[in-house]
């Protein structure tokens, strides 16, 4: 008996380490991710229906579990939602949308690990954002990446410490009925002109 058990064990982790083919990668019979990754679209119309608290736990706690250089966790998120904050955010941008949330990434200066002159605050909060991203779309939530906005003036308006330098806005809500994806969700390079293998 113990020796079945033993075989088992050794043939599952065998299994387990057995290089992928292309066909083992493409029979997987579930491929959350992928499907995650190709449902996900910038939403630019939002229901004024609110966002369960439970829902913006959980998509921040998916930006807490991302990687961030040295593992100094440099990021700061406020999480726009109150009328008045709401206002303010539409004042100054016209990319919040109308989301009943806005996200408002921001990483630490005195805290983002620098290397050559070049801090990785951005980078960081980058990859912070794409895990709430992808979380919100989970979570059947729609959220946009916004660059368009003047750091500075967000940052004096919501009050922000000196060393919070904000890097992105996400608006996040329950999509518009209406709402769908621009023409430039379905227009993405093949892989022939953006990838190079040496
Ligand atoms: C770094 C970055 C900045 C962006 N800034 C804006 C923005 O300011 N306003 C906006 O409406 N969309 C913005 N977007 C969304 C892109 O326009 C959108 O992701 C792209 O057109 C592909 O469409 P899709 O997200 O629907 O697939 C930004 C996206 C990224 C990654």
């Amino acid at each position: 008996m113990k020796k079945i058990f033993l075989f088992a064990c050794v043939a599952t982790m065998l299994a387990a380490c057995a290089p992928q083919t292309e066909q083992t990668v493409n029979d997987r019979k579930s491929n959350v991710f992928m499907d995650l990754a190709r449902r996900r679209y910038a939403v630019r119309e939002y229901a004024q229906t609110p966002v369960e608290q439970a829902k913006l736990d959980s998509i921040l706690e998916a930006g807490r579990l991302a990687p961030t250089a040295k593992n100094v966790q440099p990021q700061h998120i406020y999480v726009l939602q109150s009328p008045e904050a709401i206002a303010k955010i539409n004042e100054l941008t016209r990319c919040a949308y109308g989301a009943p949330v806005v996200f408002l990434v921001c990483y630490d200066t005195e805290l983002a690990w620098t290397k050559d002159g070049e801090s990785s605050g951005n980078m960081d909060c980058s990859i912070i954002g794409t895990h709430m991203m992808m979380e919100a779309t989970e979570l059947g939530l729609g959220t946009c990446w916004v660059k368009w906005f003047d750091a500075a003036e967000v940052a004096a308006a919501f009050g922000l410490p000196s060393n919070h330098k904000p890097s992105f806005l996400m608006p996040c809500g329950y999509a518009a009925e209406n709402s769908k994806p621009s023409e430039h969700h379905f227009n993405r390079k093949p892989l022939s002109e953006t990838v190079t293998y040496k």
